[in-house]
């Protein structure tokens, strides 16, 4: 059945690519915080999700051109200009800024659409984590490159699936489901060698591409999953075993 979806993160790696895989069986209505670049037959939405003012906005503008929400899918990735650095060249404030954005702008989705899902009658959330939520960086395959798994990342993508988990038991009772789901890395042009080292540790031996996520989604999106409920889907092709 075709569903209203919001996809925040829309203009991005993963998020253009699920706009292209939904958007013949479902409404998708884009969102992002830079302007709209890709798939320009979808509605498009400006938003801030670390913004309460401007999430309110999305929901009632949204609600106001089509009528009701199925379902929101969040993959905004914020992050400040100096992000990225290893552990010990993060300055606390640094950390606090993108704990804050991050994290802080996924409780905000979470709880705003948690209300607004609840005064619908149904809803359905789902949240991007990542397998570094999920067990600790794999910091050997990134030596001899200038990158690294942000310290600040474990901490907001392990709380992703917390949180998850928290608003999932809020939602007992509902018609409104909350799942977050975890992908592993994305081919996009990183170090050769990094490349090189990360895909000896997968089944097939290559990076994830953009479109094997689009599978999970659907599912996660359909009424087949109707049972699936506070769980952390995790797609990697197997890196964390
Ligand atoms: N790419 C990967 O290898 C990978 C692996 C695991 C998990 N993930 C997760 O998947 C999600 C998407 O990753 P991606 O690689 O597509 O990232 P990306 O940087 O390509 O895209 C992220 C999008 O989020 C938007 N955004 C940033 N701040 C925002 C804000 N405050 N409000 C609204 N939108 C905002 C950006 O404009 C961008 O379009 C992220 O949560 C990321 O942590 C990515």
């Amino acid at each position: 059945m075709s569903k209203n979806i919001i996809l925040i993160g829309s203009e991005g790696l993963i998020g253009s690519e699920l706009v292209r895989e939904l958007k013949s069986a479902h409404k998708v209505i884009r969102a992002d915080i830079s302007a709209p670049k890709n798939n320009n037959d979808a509605p498009f939405y400006e938003v801030d999700i670390a913004s309460e003012q401007s999430v309110e906005s999305l929901i009632k503008n949204v609600v106001r051109d089509f009528s009701k929400i199925d379902c929101v899918i969040n993959c905004a990735y914020p992050r400040t200009k100096t992000y990225g650095k290893s552990y010990d060249k993060v300055p606390l404030n640094d950390f606090n800024e993108n704990v804050n954005l991050h994290l802080g702008g996924y409780f905000n989705i979470l709880k705003n659409f948690m209300l607004f899902f609840k005064n619908q009658g149904h809803g359905n959330i789902i949240s991007f984590s990542s397998i570094y939520g999920v067990i600790p960086p794999r910091f050997e395959i990134y030596s001899g490159t200038e990158m690294t798994s942000p310290v600040e990342y474990a901490a907001v993508k392990s709380g992703i699936i917390h949180l998850t988990k928290y608003f999932a038991k809020i939602a007992r009772g509902t018609s409104i489901r909350v799942n977050s789901i975890s992908p592993g890395g994305v081919e996009d042009g990183q170090n050769p060698s990094f490349i090189k080292r990360y895909s000896e540790l997968t089944r097939t031996h290559k990076m994830l591409a953009p479109n094997n996520l689009a599978g999970p989604i659907r599912f996660l999106v359909s009424d087949e999953a109707s049972s699936i409920h506070g769980q952390n889907i995790i797609v990697d092709d197997g890196f964390t075993l």
